[in-house]
């Protein structure tokens, strides 16, 4: 049995709006397993992201347990866009957190240089700013900081929606070479199911902030139980 990363139980998360707190998710449960690809998919304002934030400690309003056995997740957002400096070159970039654990110069240029051509992208991206490369590239670059830091789990909240159908297809094919070559495990978040079902080992169906289908990807694919993932199906068709 593969080493347990994650283990969210009975999570409630909440929002303050004007002074309401209101209940964004609801009773969540569940697992992620050494080199497992969750999919996490539903639609547009369920909670997707308030999951993500609370697995990340960045939303503090909840209850319930966030387990971490695996070291610190870390992360890689829908637009690269926002969330790399883009003052920075994608050198300064990617050694940043290198720099800040105390990694020497020559060993932080040689780690972004291995992560760049992890990535496919070559060596002379290393003095580029964010601005000047393509979605795709810049996408490739938010993934290389993600992992640069060796994390085991890397949670992927919506990271090809904001690209082309072609581009998509690259990105996605970069995240399963490297599940593969590094042995990572994702939290993978969509509200696509055709995204869902290219990288996914186990699909969660969320609803209005709760879970109401888990199951492999197979099987929630061929056989839905719940009539929100035969919506969604339906949709997807
Ligand atoms: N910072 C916030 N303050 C208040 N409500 C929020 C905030 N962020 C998101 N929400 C609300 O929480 C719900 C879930 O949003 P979100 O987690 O972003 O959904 P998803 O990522 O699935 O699209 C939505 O109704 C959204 O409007
Ligand atoms: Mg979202």
């Amino acid at each position: 049995m593969a080493e347990t990363l994650l283990e969210v139980r009975h999570l409630n998360a909440f929002y303050r709006n004007r002074g309401r707190r209101q209940q964004i998710l609801h009773d969540v449960s569940f697992t992620i397993h050494e080199g497992e690809v969750l999919g996490l998919v539903g639609e547009s304002g369920c909670g997707k992201t308030t999951l993500s934030r609370a697995i990340l400690g960045i939303n503090r309003e909840i209850d319930g347990e966030i387990l971490h056995h695996g070291g610190q997740p870390r992360m890689v957002f829908q637009d690269p866009a926002s969330s790399l400096n883009p003052a920075w070159t994608v050198g300064r970039l990617l050694e940043e957190p290198l720099r800040n654990a105390g990694v020497p110069k020559q060993e932080r240029l040689a780690r972004a240089i291995e992560m760049l051509d992890l990535v496919g992208l070559d060596s002379a991206s290393y003095e580029r700013r964010p601005g000047g490369l393509s979605g795709g590239q810049r996408q490739r670059v938010g993934i290389a900081a993600a992992i640069i830091g060796q994390p085991k789990l890397v949670i992927a909240d919506e990271p090809v929606s904001a690209l082309d159908v072609t581009i998509q297809a690259q990105i996605l094919d970069l995240f399963m070479r490297l599940r593969k070559e590094l042995g990572l495990s994702y939290l993978f978040i969509s509200h696509d199911m055709d995204v869902i079902w290219q990288i996914s080992d186990t699909v969660m169906v969320m609803e209005n902030g709760r879970i109401v289908e888990t199951g492999p990807r197979d099987d929630v694919f061929r056989d839905p139980q719940h009539p929100y993932t035969k919506k969604l199906l339906d949709a997807a068709l």
